[in-house]
């Protein structure tokens, strides 16, 4: 999809409610979370180094990826999209925001 600037812009803002426990961009270091660099269409559970919990290990196993659909999914109610995961978010309950925060992940490399 095309990066809208202003979404991507917006997405920054969102991911100040991510950055107390993840980093992303040019050397982003694993944190409470996992470093999210190339998260948007990546493979789950595989960030080298990170200790997942056990149920993000078997979706990793049964080869989740971060799919735009799976992802907004997921940060709309991460505990009630995966039991057990280690994730201590409540989720982003605007839609709009989940839209604005993949765009910003999509668009940070590193
Ligand atoms: C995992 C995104 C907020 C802690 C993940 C994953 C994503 C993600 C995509 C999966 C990573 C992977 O498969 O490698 C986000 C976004 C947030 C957010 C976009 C804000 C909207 C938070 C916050 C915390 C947190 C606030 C800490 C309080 C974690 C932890 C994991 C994780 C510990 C590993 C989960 C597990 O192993 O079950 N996050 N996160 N995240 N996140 Fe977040």
């Amino acid at each position: 999809a095309a990066a809208d600037p202003a979404l991507i812009e917006e997405g920054a803002k969102v991911f100040k409610k991510c950055q107390a426990c993840h980093k992303v961009g040019e050397g982003a270091k694993n944190a409470t979370g996992p470093a999210l660099n190339g998260i948007v269409d990546g493979a789950a559970g595989s960030v080298e180094g990170f200790r997942y919990s056990k149920p993000m290990q078997a979706a990793a196993e049964g080869g989740l990826v971060w799919s735009h659909e799976a992802l907004a999914e997921f940060l709309a109610d991460p505990k009630g999209y995966m039991k057990g995961t280690k994730m201590s978010f409540a989720g982003l309950k605007k839609p709009e925001e989940i839209e604005a925060v993949i765009a910003y992940l999509a668009s940070v490399g590193g």
